[in-house]
């Protein structure tokens, strides 16, 4: 097991990475010995995969109650975390109660804005079962949930108090839901992180999802991730290199409607077009480019046929919440390992790149 100390202004705390440490030590004991109720909310495919490993975890804390929650981005929503919240209150549950996470993005996310919420915030435990939950959507406490006018807009920064990211569970990880987790290792590798690079470089989806390289890169990306966020926790500058690939991503998701395109792929098709932006402009190698382009490419990043027009993808990126003063904003690369945000693109470069894109 290997760890990594998150600290903010605010906060302090561990995120553990490796092999089975859910389920073979007891973790959650000096937390939730000390809670009055604990809330387990986790995927109902995580519970149907993993039931009795699940509650054994938990049998020792008889204030526990279970919460499956229905997979799907569309389960994210405010409307159903009313209901939730309405729930804990009929079930005694208290400001010395506790909320854990189980699952990926989604009911991280989830679970995360409940317990920032409820009684004004109550503990949190992260235990992401998804790649890109352990190597990013646990770390760094943004939790939101959706409303019927967009994503993530109902939301804030709150800190678990611990994040267990068990590599057993990608085991049992669909194929294309480990590469969405590869894009944002990607990411990570591009803007900062070389050890992931050299990584991704040198091995191959299958290779990749050995114990030991899946272990190097959820502790290598949390740590990237970590760092950045201690220095900016509520992104109010560095934070933003986060979002390399992020702004033609949302948009492109947006257009979609969230529905035929996973977050992955469309980070991924962000990422290619955000480095020929950078390389159009000078900052980045054409060789540079390549390497990026290469890895979308022998990851399969991209795994399905997209037609997107151009005018409606930046019809999308007008509603981006990164955007300030009606002002686009692009992180753009100096190099590899070299991400500066707040950067606006010459319209015409945009539609030009956008343009040329075939998928
Ligand atoms: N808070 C943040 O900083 C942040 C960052 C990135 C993404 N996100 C959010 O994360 C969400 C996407 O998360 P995600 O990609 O993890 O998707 P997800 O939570 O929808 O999980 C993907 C699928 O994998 C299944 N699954 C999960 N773990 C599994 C396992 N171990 N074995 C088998 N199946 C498993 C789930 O049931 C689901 O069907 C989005 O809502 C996005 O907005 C948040």
């Amino acid at each position: 097991m290997k760890e990594v100390n998150l600290n903010t202004g605010g906060s302090s705390y561990r995120i553990s990475t490796g092999r089975s440490i859910v389920f073979a030590e007891n973790q959650f004991h000096d937390l939730l010995s000390k809670k009055d109720r604990v809330a387990v909310i986790v995927s109902s495919r995580i519970l149907e995969l993993y039931d009795s490993r699940i509650k054994g975890i938990f049998r020792s804390y008889n204030n526990c109650d279970f919460f499956p929650m229905k997979d799907g981005e569309e389960n994210k929503n405010y409307k159903y975390a009313e209901k939730f919240l309405n729930d804990l209150l009929s079930g005694g549950y208290s400001r010395n109660s506790a909320i854990v996470g189980i699952g990926g993005g989604v009911t991280g996310d989830f679970a995360g804005f409940i317990a920032s919420v409820y009684m004004r915030g109550i503990s949190l435990i992260h235990v992401p079962t998804t790649l890109l939950a352990m190597v990013d959507s646990s770390i760094g406490g943004k939790v939101a949930v959706n409303i019927s006018a967009g994503k993530n807009i109902v939301g804030s920064f709150y800190q678990p108090e611990m994040v267990l990211s068990d590599t057993d569970f990608i085991q049992t990880l669909p194929e294309n839901e480990f590469k969405n987790g590869i894009t944002e290792v990607l990411k990570h590798a591009i803007i900062g992180e070389e050890k992931l690079l050299t990584i991704l470089e040198e091995n191959n989806l299958k290779s990749l999802r050995e114990s030991d390289n899946v272990e190097a890169i959820v502790y290598l990306s949390a740590l990237f991730k970590a760092k950045v966020v201690e220095k900016d926790e509520k992104e109010g500058g560095l934070r933003a290199i986060l979002n390399f690939g992020h702004t033609v991503g949302h948009a492109i998701e947006s257009l979609l409607e969230y529905k035929t395109i996973s977050h992955g792929e469309a980070v991924a098709i962000g990422l290619l077009v955000e480095s020929e932006i950078s390389e159009r402009i000078g900052w980045l190698t054409e060789q540079e480019k390549r390497r990026v382009a290469d890895l979308i490419s022998k990851y399969d990043l991209i795994y399905n046929k997209y037609k997107v027009k151009t005018n409606d993808i930046l019809e999308h990126m007008k509603y981006d919440k990164k955007n300030t003063a009606g002002k686009i904003n692009f992180v753009l690369l100096k190099g590899l390992n070299n991400p500066v945000y707040n950067q606006n693109v010459d319209i015409d470069l945009l539609k030009d790149v956008l343009g040329n894109l075939i998928f």
